[in-house]
């Protein structure tokens, strides 16, 4: 029997379920409040620590640290009845808390329901997901990057994935959302986290996984597979930039520790940023973005192809693809588990299901999340 790998990619779990990333075509929620503009916001109550605030004709609700997460033109007549969904919507948010579910994970029917109020729930679309991974039972799950939004929600995937990292069968690389430094203007300035902080989560989080603190590691999956976990997410100095590069010394030493490949390999590399480019863009919607490239992508291509990698696996812009040059190995781009893919003829999550025997790459196929 083959061994199956899932490729799985930006979860972006976060404190609600909220999301700050542009990437997304669904309309989001939980942006920073804008410096105002017009008459002063007033408190008119407090449920949760989450503000439900008034000023003439507009009511909107604020959450602890400072994002609006609905904002609404209301007549007088219609105010109290607004302001009550506003406080049903806190009950219902804070109940979606990464830290509330680790500790209570709701089972599939409730997900399920808590999704139909909430539809955007990166929280809940995360649960989906795992459910669905722990059903199909893949024999190894690699995460390629941006497993929260902004480094936070780690709890939430240790529990729903603990089937497979019990078992030491998660494996992860870090993701821009990650580690990189909280974007400007969509995080409130007291609740952005410095680039320090969020490594220090990371590395707490893949020291549970059994993964070292390193720029790149390797791990035999069996049937001959053997992955190399490469850490893509060493930033530009342009501020706000999400490209990444892998370090030239990695690639050296990485290079010096790889014997010469034989028939019976099959040299699996997963990164976050991508090393082709989306081949097709006249499909779907993969624009070329800016700050979002791996710098070094070219270097990466030709060390990785001479190194006689079979496959490179990679999430970062949620854009499904495969793409397989010849005498070069196979990219496989990974959309967002749980906010889509901006490619192909869906926007449905999914992930990659990738079988191996004997060394040998076989199907490689979009399983819908
Ligand atoms: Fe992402
Ligand atoms: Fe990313």
């Amino acid at each position: 029997m083959a061994m199956v790998l899932a490729h799985v990619s930006d979860l972006h779990v976060s404190r609600f379920g909220e999301h700050v990333t542009s990437l997304s075509s669904r309309k989001t929620h939980g942006r920073a409040a804008p410096r105002s503009r017009g008459p002063a916001w007033e408190v008119v109550e407090i449920v949760d620590e989450w503000r439900i605030e008034r000023r003439t004709e507009e009511l909107r609700l604020v959450d602890d640290a400072g994002k609006v997460h609905q904002r609404r033109r209301v007549q007088p007549a219609d105010a109290a009845t607004l302001q009550q969904s506003f406080a049903a919507m806190v009950r219902e948010r804070t109940r979606t808390a990464h830290d509330r579910l680790a500790a209570n994970l709701p089972d599939a029917n409730e997900v399920e329901r808590l999704l139909v109020e909430d539809p955007t729930n990166t929280n809940l679309l995360f649960l989906r997901a795992a459910r669905i991974l722990v059903e199909d039972a893949p024999d190894w799950v690699l995460l390629t990057g941006d497993l929260t939004d902004d480094g936070v929600g780690y709890d939430l995937i240790l529990a729903a994935l603990a089937p497979f990292i019990e078992r030491g069968r998660l494996l992860a690389v870090p993701g821009n959302h990650d580690v990189y430094d909280s974007p400007m203007f969509v995080v409130p300035a007291h609740a952005r986290k410095r680039r320090t902080e969020k490594l220090a989560a990371w590395r707490a989080f893949a020291a549970q996984l059994g993964l070292p603190d390193a720029q790149y590691w390797l791990r035999e999956l069996g049937e001959g597979a053997l992955v190399c976990g490469l850490d893509s997410c060493n930033p530009a100095l342009t501020p706000i930039s999400a490209s990444g590069a892998i370090l030239t010394q990695t690639l050296r030493e990485l290079t010096a520790a790889l014997p010469p490949a034989t028939p019976a390999d099959c040299r699996i590399a997963m990164l976050h940023h991508h090393v082709v480019n989306p081949p097709v863009r006249a499909v779907g919607s993969s624009p070329w973005q800016l700050g979002m490239r791996l710098r070094n992508a070219r270097t990466v291509y030709e060390t990785l192809r001479e190194l006689q990698f079979r496959c490179v696996l990679n999430g970062h812009r949620h854009v499904g693809y495969r793409y397989h040059p010849s005498h070069a190995p196979m990219f496989i781009s990974a959309p967002s588990a749980t906010l889509g893919c901006r490619s192909g003829s869906t926007t449905r999550p999914f992930y990659w299901r990738i079988e191996v025997r004997d060394g040998d790459l076989g199907s490689v196929r979009e399983r819908t999340l």
